[in-house]
């Protein structure tokens, strides 16, 4: 078969890596691809936005199923799009993908369904989210709506902050009409996990567990990022978690999805924190994660493809899942200024085959004949295998010790689980600080 995979980052490339494992993937096309994708899959320069050129290329070279990861299209309505072309493409439709496009709809969602989540209340007025605010406890939680690139989220210490917080989004439109409405929610604590689940419409299919880790610096210092690398599977989600999560969560949430007329078929990526109280949801989104991706993909016995038609063709009932008995270890190589305005066009140096436990899935980069050059604020995903996650760990973090590049950082303490709860506390402070000076700028 021809596959088609939209998108250009490090998830989109261990999506093409895990495809070419597949006897019956014979092509891999990339739109728009980068560096490191180019090597098993030919990349075709289309905007991922622009479904029309997209549908053309596909109907040109015959592809027979395209998959979407990237949240943005997803939304704006691909599957919606491909699927009136007469075109087979794995990801939820746009009816489906509100469960991210909006948050708002998704605590609605949860509510309805009985499905454990932070208490919330939704708010497009200042004034009633104000005296809302006073009758709060603190820490609180405050969200914009839509989607606002993984930055509207702002964690308050207190009153004033929360104040302020509201200003900027409201009022100030900080992340300009995602902000229109927003979500208030009681601060959950406890030990963060990515859940990413195959959907087939009917049934959910749980993956294996994973745990990002979000902010730019060791020990959580730092502004939040899209994800500075990841483990898996996550120590915190035992046997008894994982019951749990499906009797309250999964099965709750695609029952949900089908009381409601939502075809949900794709990978829903459910966020979870891990309280006292048992796990809750903190947010759906509607496609796999990044970096999260590149880590479980590394683990996965299965075909993909496999995976992708039971989905599409409503199979999953009778469909399992092997995964190898091992951890790994994702270590996110960023650019100087990541995640800010970063500093790309340098060499990078230092990249080889490191042996079958080692797996690096390129980010943004941009090859030069041989030669890989940065092109963007995460370069490279340097995933290392192992029996367990302290040699997983070793071999991820030998690797990237010898790639460089100008500017390049990288965290050095991924899947370093000691005190992770203090860590979660300082983490409020820190992005706290950090969001709201962003949000007045
Ligand atoms: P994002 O939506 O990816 O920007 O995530 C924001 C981060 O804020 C999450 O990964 C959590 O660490 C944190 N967060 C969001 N909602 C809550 C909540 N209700 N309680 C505690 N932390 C939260
Ligand atoms: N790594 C978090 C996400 O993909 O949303």
């Amino acid at each position: 078969m021809k596959v088609l995979v939209v998108g250009g980052g490090g998830r989109e490339h261990a999506v093409c890596w895990a495809l070419s494992k597949s006897s019956n993937v014979s092509r891999i096309y990339a739109a728009p691809g980068n560096g490191g994708i180019s090597d098993i899959a030919q990349c075709v320069p289309i905007n991922p936005m622009n479904f029309e050129e997209l549908i053309a290329f596909a109907k040109n070279v015959g592809i027979d199923i395209t998959i979407c990861p990237m949240d943005a299209p997803l939304v704006a309505g691909i599957v919606d799009a491909f699927q009136e072309a007469g075109l087979l493409i794995f990801g939820p439709n746009k009816h489906a993908a509100q469960i991210e496009g909006s948050k708002s709809f998704a605590k609605d969602f949860m509510k309805k369904y009985n499905v454990p989540t932070a208490k919330y209340g939704v708010f497009d007025d200042y004034e009633a989210a104000m005296v809302h605010l006073m009758k709060s406890d603190f820490p609180i939680v405050i969200k914009a709506d839509g989607l606002a690139a993984g930055k509207g989220v702002l964690i308050c210490a207190n009153l004033e902050s929360a104040e302020h917080a509201l200003d900027s989004i409201l009022n100030k439109r900080a992340f300009g009409a995602a902000g229109k409405t927003v979500v208030i929610e009681e601060y959950l604590h406890g030990v963060e996990c990515s859940m990413l689940c195959f959907c087939d419409g009917e049934n959910i299919l749980p993956m294996t567990s994973a745990k990002d880790h979000k902010a730019a610096f060791d020990r959580d210092y730092g502004p939040n990022t899209g994800g500075m690398g990841v483990i898996s599977p996550n120590p915190e989600y035992t046997r008894e978690v994982s019951v749990r999560a499906m009797e309250e969560i999964f099965k709750p949430t695609m029952e949900g999805f089908k009381q409601e007329g939502i075809d949900f078929v794709g990978v829903l990526f459910v966020g979870l924190m891990l309280t006292e109280d048992g796990p809750k949801v903190i947010e759906y989104n509607c496609r796999l994660g990044d970096p999260e991706t590149q880590a479980v993909l590394m683990r996965l016995e299965t075909d993909f493809l496999d995976c992708m038609l039971a989905c599409v063709h409503k199979k999953l009932d009778n469909f399992n899942l092997k995964w190898k008995n091992s951890a790994v270890c994702c270590v996110v190589a960023a650019s100087k200024g990541y995640p800010g305005e970063p500093k790309t066009g340098f060499e990078i140096y230092g990249m080889r085959d490191f042996g079958r436990d080692v797996k690096i899935f390129h980010a943004g980069t941009k090859k030069d004949g041989n030669t890989f050059f940065t092109n963007g604020g995460r370069v490279l995903n340097v995933v290392g295998s192992g029996k367990d996650l302290e040699e997983a760990r070793e071999t991820a973090y030998k690797a990237i010790n010898s790639i460089d590049f100008m500017g390049m950082h990288y965290r050095k303490d991924i899947g370093d689980l000691t005190d992770l709860d203090t860590f979660a506390e300082h983490l409020l402070s820190v992005i706290n600080k950090k969001r709201l000076a962003d949000s007045v700028k």
